[in-house]
């Protein structure tokens, strides 16, 4: 088996690579070479997808290949992607594309299924960058919108049945750049009083990102068209679960004191990123993948991700550093100011 990963560097793409190479696969990763690390075993192309001339050099002198595996396409436009699957269609037999829940119009208020509403917009034109309506939530559907129109960017070229489109809801593991995970782990480290978001029943669902690269790599194998939401099941996770094995992990003498939701609106702490995956919107939770289940994924413990996640980052690994990154945590003193009942 012969596949290209378009990416390859930073989390989920090692993740793919490493998950190939183990599978005897040859592997060719295509990057700028900028940031990150390709894992060894592959061999390493650069150019920028941004630059159709570097895709269709990729293609002539590295083809064919059975599949493509592209992990990333987060901030390229519908255009920069509908050109790459040109050039690389004739060279690959079927392209798994990895996008995300965003691209519901549901997301994140309302429960989500692969046949949910999904944006709008035209793959190829500028349609997606325009002034977007808000979503039902309020939230600017932006990342969401284009992922969609770049969806359609890849079926429209590769056709329904050599497309697989992969919707993870958030990954977790190690390599994690975003600073979630990473966030809390280091929170728990320091202990004390550890502010911990609404309600310790709260379901969550975030999946392995090695689980993540597995399925990737069996849908490189499958035939006909494929849509699979990737989280963990329904109801098996809980934050505070999440936020115990943290505590437990790192060996901590923190306690979780749990804060209602109410209370940290009134704090105006920022929902998502200042407490990472506190998002009080039902949809965050009812994301089903029983698609993916029948299709074979299979979605770890998160206990199991947390210990290893620390292990990575206790043997001194540091995921890429990435603007998201800073977006990410509480300060402490806001922290102990909403601890304490008083306004920051
Ligand atoms: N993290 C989550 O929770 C989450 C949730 C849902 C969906 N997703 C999706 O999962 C995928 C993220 O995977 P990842 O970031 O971990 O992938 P990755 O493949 O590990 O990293 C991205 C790679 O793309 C390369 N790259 C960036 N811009 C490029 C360009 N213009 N031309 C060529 N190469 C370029 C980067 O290296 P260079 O800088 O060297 O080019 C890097 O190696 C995305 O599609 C994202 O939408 C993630």
């Amino acid at each position: 088996m012969r596949i290209l990963v378009l990416g390859g560097g930073w989390f989920l793409g090692p993740a793919v690579v490493a998950g190939a190479v183990a599978r005897d696969w040859e592997v060719t990763t295509f990057t700028r070479g900028r940031s990150g690390r390709v894992t060894p075993g592959a061999t390493a192309v650069h150019g920028d997808r941004e630059r159709p001339g570097d895709l269709a050099r990729l293609a002539e002198e590295h083809g064919p290949w059975d599949a493509v595996i592209d992990t990333s396409a987060s901030a390229l436009s519908s255009r920069d992607v509908l050109a790459g699957a040109r050039a690389l269609e004739p060279v690959a037999n079927r392209y798994v594309y990895v996008s995300t829940v965003a691209v519901y119009e549901g997301w994140p208020t309302a429960p989500l299924s692969p046949d949910s509403a999904v944006w709008e917009g035209l793959a190829g034109t500028d349609q997606e960058l325009e002034q977007p309506p808000a979503g039902a939530s309020g939230i600017n559907p932006v990342y969401g919108r284009r992922k969609a129109a770049t969806e359609r960017a890849v079926v429209d070229t590769f056709g329904l049945a050599r497309t697989s489109l992969l919707r993870p809801g958030v990954l977790l593991g190690p390599g994690e750049y975003v600073g979630r995970l990473p966030w809390w782990l280091d929170r728990a480290r320091r202990g004390g009083r550890i502010l911990a978001p609404g309600d310790p029943s709260r379901s969550i669902q975030p999946v392995d990102v090695r689980d993540g690269a597995v399925f990737a790599l069996d849908q490189a194998l499958r035939v006909g068209h494929q849509v699979h939401n990737l989280a963990a099941p329904t109801g098996r996770e809980t934050m505070g679960g999440l936020l115990q094995a943290c505590v437990d992990t790192t060996g901590s003498n923190g306690t979780l004191v749990w804060v209602q939701d109410d209370v940290l609106l009134r704090h105006g702490l920022r929902q998502w990123t200042e407490l990472p995956l506190w998002w009080p919107h039902p949809g965050t939770s009812a994301i089903d993948t029983s698609s993916a289940s029948q299709a074979g994924f299979v979605s770890r413990p998160l206990t199991e991700t947390v210990t290893d996640t620390w292990a990575w980052l206790r043997d001194g690994n540091r995921p890429v550093p990435h603007r998201r990154w800073a977006k990410h945590g509480l300060d402490p003193e806001k922290e102990s100011a909403v601890l304490a009942g008083m306004s920051y």
